[in-house]
């Protein structure tokens, strides 16, 4: 299966999904990264992408007159690497209607929340604002809202009292070690297994 991944930060998740390919190799993991699309230049996640030599684009919404015309040309970019899978590992843009026209139901994201907790560009410090004692992170398919497609699976991570220390900082690095894993074994298993999507449901035979 070929993989388009989205970016919008450092790119752990990327060299996650990077590293799980380098080792298992792409038949036994099922899945290669055949570009990797940011909304921004000049992030880790892009020089991840080049140290791996693979090919990278970059669609800023400012560079369009409209924020449709950016989602038209974020889709065409990445429909030009023909992917079977999209997966949204910490971008930050929400996506429009043409890009879900074209990649819905094979669209991917991870979110640092239990979801439907906490959605939105904040969910570790909202979460912690809030006072939950455990949070975590899902992973999840991109509907036409904002967090809120199917579940395919989530992690847990206990919130700890110095976590209100660093408004959420270590806290966000825990969540991450679990999303890595987390992506890493969902993207393998969609990608080897195939899934369906029963309304919330998602089935990976
Ligand atoms: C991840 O926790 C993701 O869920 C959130 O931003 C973080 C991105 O981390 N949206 P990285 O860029 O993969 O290191």
């Amino acid at each position: 299966k070929r993989l388009v991944v989205l970016v919008s930060g450092s790119g752990t998740n990327l060299q996650a999904l990077l590293n799980a390919i380098a080792t298992q190799g792409r038949t036994v993991y099922g899945a290669e990264i055949v570009a990797v699309g940011a909304d921004r230049d000049g992030i880790e996640g892009l020089a991840r992408a080049e140290r791996a030599g693979l090919p990278t684009f970059v669609c800023r919404v400012k560079d369009y007159a409209t924020r449709d015309e950016w989602d038209s040309a974020l889709t065409e970019a990445t429909a030009a690497y023909e992917p079977d899978l999209v997966v949204s590992a910490g971008f930050m843009k929400i996506v429009g209607k043409e890009f879900l026209a074209r990649f819905g139901g094979r669209f991917v994201n991870t979110h640092p929340a239990l979801l439907p907790s906490f959605p939105g560009a904040h969910g570790v410090r909202d979460a912690l604002a809030y006072g939950v004692k455990v949070t975590g992170c899902t992973v999840h398919f991109v509907d036409d809202g904002v967090d809120t497609g199917p579940i395919i699976a989530q992690g847990v991570v206990e919130v700890r009292d110095e976590d209100y220390e660093d408004e959420g900082a270590a806290l966000h690095e825990r969540i991450k070690d679990v999303e890595r894993r987390l992506l890493v074994d969902v993207v393998g298993r969609l990608a080897r297994h195939g899934y369906r999507i029963e309304g919330r449901k998602v089935v990976i035979p």
